[in-house]
């Protein structure tokens, strides 16, 4: 089924969050690669495809927030309220970094100086002006948020894997199989 039930994710609600979960981890590695380059060649090309998965991380982002607000949330499985609120604010903070860590993105590359150019094809509008004392903390931004990613993913992931083989119930498969 394309949309969630109250019992499980819909095809959906599924195609987003393992596409995305790709395309984060993606990005994650290759920005980690990306910073330690020497500037030349290889580190601009390499930067553009970083850029431009990370402005379609936030579109698909955007359109995953919309399908979320129109779909309704599966029940929780686990039995111990005080772990499903947890898990629920877990949801709200990943929602909020894959939002924010791109546009940080975009703000720092043209507060640098340069533009956003996705794919080469379509060209950014510039939001904000060349500025080197905003750039710096953009970028020492977006490389901290970097890391609460990967901290965030983990925690969430291990939540995951502890309703599978300890609780052994169907959080994890309703995700990935929707049953
Ligand atoms: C969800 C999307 C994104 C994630 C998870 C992400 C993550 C990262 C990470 C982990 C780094 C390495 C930071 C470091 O250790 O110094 C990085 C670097 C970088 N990111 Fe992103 N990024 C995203 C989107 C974007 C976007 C949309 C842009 C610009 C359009 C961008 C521009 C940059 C630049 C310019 C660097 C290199 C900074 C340097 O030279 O050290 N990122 N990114
Ligand atoms: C970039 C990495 C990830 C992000 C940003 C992310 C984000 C999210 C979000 C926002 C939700 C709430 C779903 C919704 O209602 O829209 C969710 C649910 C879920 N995620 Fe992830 N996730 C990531 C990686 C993973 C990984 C690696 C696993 C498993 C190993 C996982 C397992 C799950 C499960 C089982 C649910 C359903 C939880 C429930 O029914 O309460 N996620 N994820």
């Amino acid at each position: 089924m394309l949309k969630n039930t109250s019992d499980s994710y819909g095809w959906g609600a599924r195609l987003f969050h393992w596409t995305m979960f790709v395309m984060i981890a993606g990005v994650v590695a290759g920005g980690n690669i990306v910073s330690d380059m020497p500037a030349g060649p290889d580190k601009t090309t390499l930067l553009g495809i970083h850029k431009s998965f990370g402005v379609v991380i936030l579109l698909l982002a955007v359109c995953r927030l919309i399908w979320r607000l129109v779909n309704e949330r599966p029940q929780d499985l686990g039995d111990n309220p005080l772990e499903n609120r947890l898990g629920h604010a877990m949801h709200i903070f990943l929602y909020v970094l894959i939002l924010e860590q791109p546009v940080i993105g975009i703000l720092m590359s043209q507060s640098f100086g340069y533009p956003v150019v996705v794919f080469g094809m379509v060209t950014l509008p510039a939001f904000i002006e060349k500025n080197a004392s905003i750039a710096t903390t953009l970028i020492n931004l977006h490389a901290a948020t970097g890391g609460v990613i990967v901290v965030a993913v983990a925690l969430h992931a291990a939540a995951a894997l502890k309703h599978h083989f300890v609780e052994k119930d169907r959080t994890l498969m309703r995700m990935i199989a929707g049953r």
